[in-house]
Parts: structure tokens; sequence; C-alpha cells
């Protein structure tokens, strides 16, 4: 390392950009290529793959997880575990693999995970999460941004360790406004993401700040970047509410019931070319099935008979007969 951040791609995005946030059994290589194809965010990321499981073993399992397409560029990996070796190796692969950067969780609060030591509970543990800073630096060597994403505190805010993180040189800083403790359940704070945001500019003038948590939709995004000051916006749920999400003008409200099952059963038929069951379960396709089968008379009768469905091709079946 020589002393500068290494921003790489991150220099070229668009201020604020849109980030299609990291969701475990979600942002797969296929749903990340239908919102591209819907309106493509400025960066997309992985779901979070586990270092010490790519580095054991089992780890061909875990790198189909992480496969992706041209078409998902710029494309960030998502990283969490526990040995900062582990994440040192990895990082040097995932250069090798064409990845535009490496992100570190630092926020997930599942408690399986917190339980290891891991995610989140790396704010309790902050000579581990140095470590583990370090050893992916040392493992990106310059060539691709490293970056975290991390949550307000454990049980409350905790700007120490933002403080922290912001003295680490790190090209990227995503904050979700929320605590561990808070889980999913109460409203994002927005006015503590923009406490973050100045102790950026006093720290670390060029680690990019994220916000995220709560938005619905670009409009939103965009006002909430300017009123913050905020570099980007990352967007999760949101975009199960419209997969047009990052259109400036989207379509999504008006598309017919034929349009909306066509891009289903686009969806299902690129799940089936990528992943045999054995790598994902046909049931994941049922979280999709929401997002898309919905809006239009008969609706929750079609959801019902589609989540049925015990394969993809009994599945794309039932789409055709009801197009
Ligand atoms: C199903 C699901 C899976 C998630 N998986 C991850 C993950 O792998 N890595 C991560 O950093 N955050 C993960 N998150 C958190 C989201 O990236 C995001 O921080 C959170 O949902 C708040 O943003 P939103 O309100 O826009 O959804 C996940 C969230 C959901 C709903």
């Amino acid at each position: 390392m020589d002393g500068n951040i290494h921003n790489g791609i991150l220099s070229g995005l668009p201020r604020p950009f849109f980030v299609l946030a990291p969701m475990d059994d979600v942002t797969d290589t296929v749903f990340r290529r239908i919102v591209g194809r819907c309106a493509a965010p400025d960066l997309y990321f992985t779901e979070f793959v586990n270092v010490d499981g790519l580095q054991s073993p089992g780890r061909e399992r875990l790198v189909k997880r992480i496969q992706f397409t041209p078409e998902e560029q710029p494309l960030i990996a998502q990283i969490w575990g526990k040995n900062p070796e582990n994440f040192y190796k990895t990082a040097q692969e995932l250069v090798e693999m064409g990845f535009a950067g490496i992100d570190l969780n630092m926020g997930c609060p599942d408690k399986t995970v917190v339980k290891n030591g891991c995610c989140s509970a790396l704010i309790n543990n902050r000579e581990l999460a140095l470590e583990i800073i370090h050893a992916t630096q040392e493992g990106a060597a310059g060539k691709v941004p490293v970056s975290v994403k991390t949550r307000l505190g454990f049980n409350q805010n905790d700007y120490t360790w933002h403080e922290l993180l912001l003295q680490q040189k790190l090209s990227m800083l995503t904050i979700h406004g929320r605590t561990r403790k808070d889980m999913s359940e109460v409203p994002a704070r927005w006015d503590d993401i923009a406490h973050v945001r100045e102790l950026r500019d006093r720290i670390a003038p060029e680690t990019l700040l994220v916000g995220n948590g709560d938005v619905e939709s670009r409009a939103q995004g965009l006002a909430l970047a300017e009123k913050h000051k905020l570099d980007g916006i990352m967007v999760g749920r949101g975009i199960f509410k419209d997969p047009y999400l990052f259109a400036e003008h989207s379509p999504w409200a008006t598309q017919t019931k034929q349009e909306r099952i066509d891009l289903y059963a686009a969806h299902v038929r690129m799940f089936a070319e990528t992943w045999t069951n054995k790598d994902r379960r046909v049931a994941t396709l049922n979280k999709f099935c929401k997002v898309y089968i919905n809006h239009f008379d008969g609706a929750k009768e079609l959801r019902e008979q589609f989540m049925n469905a015990q394969s993809t091709d009994e599945l794309l079946n039932l789409l055709a007969a009801n197009r």
C-alpha cells in the first residue's frame, strides 16, 4: 500500500450513484441481470460470501454463488468471515476473478453470524475488524477498491466505530441507518447517516459515503443524497416494489399482467439455465413471484399456483398458460 486511497472504478461513477444492495438469496447473477435489463443501477454487489468457506474444501459451491456475467458491471464482491488470513487469500482471488471491488460486511445482524463473532459483531471487536480490513487491503494490493458496509452501531449509535473505520483508507463506506439492535424494525435514520458523512468530510474526504435504508424510489434517493450531501444511495428491498426503480421514469405502475408475467418468465428461464436444483432450490423463486405477480386482478390466485410449482419447467408452463 502506498498510503493513497485506490477508488478505481468508483471514481468514474456519477454523483450521486445508485447501488443495488447485497441481499442474500436475492441479488444473484440472475436477478442482477433482470434489474440491469429493466434499469441498471450504477453499481452492483454480490450476496455476501464467506471467506472461511471459500478457503475450505467446500469452496466450489461458494465460487458458483458469486458467478457473474459481463452484463452486471461494475460488480463488487461482498465478503464476510472470521480469519484475516482467509480475507487476504480471498481478496487476491477476487481481483483475479475480475471483480471491480471488495466490500467487507460489518453489518449483518443475524443471530448465528453474530454469535460467531462475524459481521455486525465486529463493531464490538475492533482489533479483529482492523486486522480483517488490513488483510483485505493487502490482498487487494491497490488493484481494486476495498470498502465496508456497516450500521450506526451495535446497541446504540456509536460514532467512535465510524471514526475508526474512516481512518483506514477505505474507498467507500456504506451506512445502513440502523443499529444491530434495531434489526430492520424501525425507520432508517438518515440524519444519523449524515452525521457519519460529516465525520467523513473531516477525517477521510476521499472515502465515498453511501447511505442505505428504506429508499423506495429514485426520486427519494436523489432527494436524500442532496439533503445529506452523500456520494451514493444504496437500495435493497425497494427493488421488490419496483424492478425498474433505478429508471428516471419507472413504467412499473402501469405495466400489464402480460408484461409482468413475461418478466417473471424471463427470470425463471435464466434461473433454470444458471442454477441446477441442487445449487439453488426452486422455492428460491417464490420471493420473486411476489415481486412480479402483483397489482392485477387475479394476481393472488396465480401466485398460489406458481408457488406450488415443483420445477422450473412446471413453472414456465404455468406462466405460459396464464399470460
Ligand atoms: C433478504 C435480504 C438479504 C440481505 N443480505 C445482505 C447481505 O448479504 N449483505 C449485506 O451487507 N446486507 C444484506 N442485507 C441488508 C441490505 O443490504 C440492506 O442494508 C437493508 O435491507 C436495508 O436497506 P433497504 O431498506 O433498502 O432494504 C439483506 C437484506 C435483505 C432484506
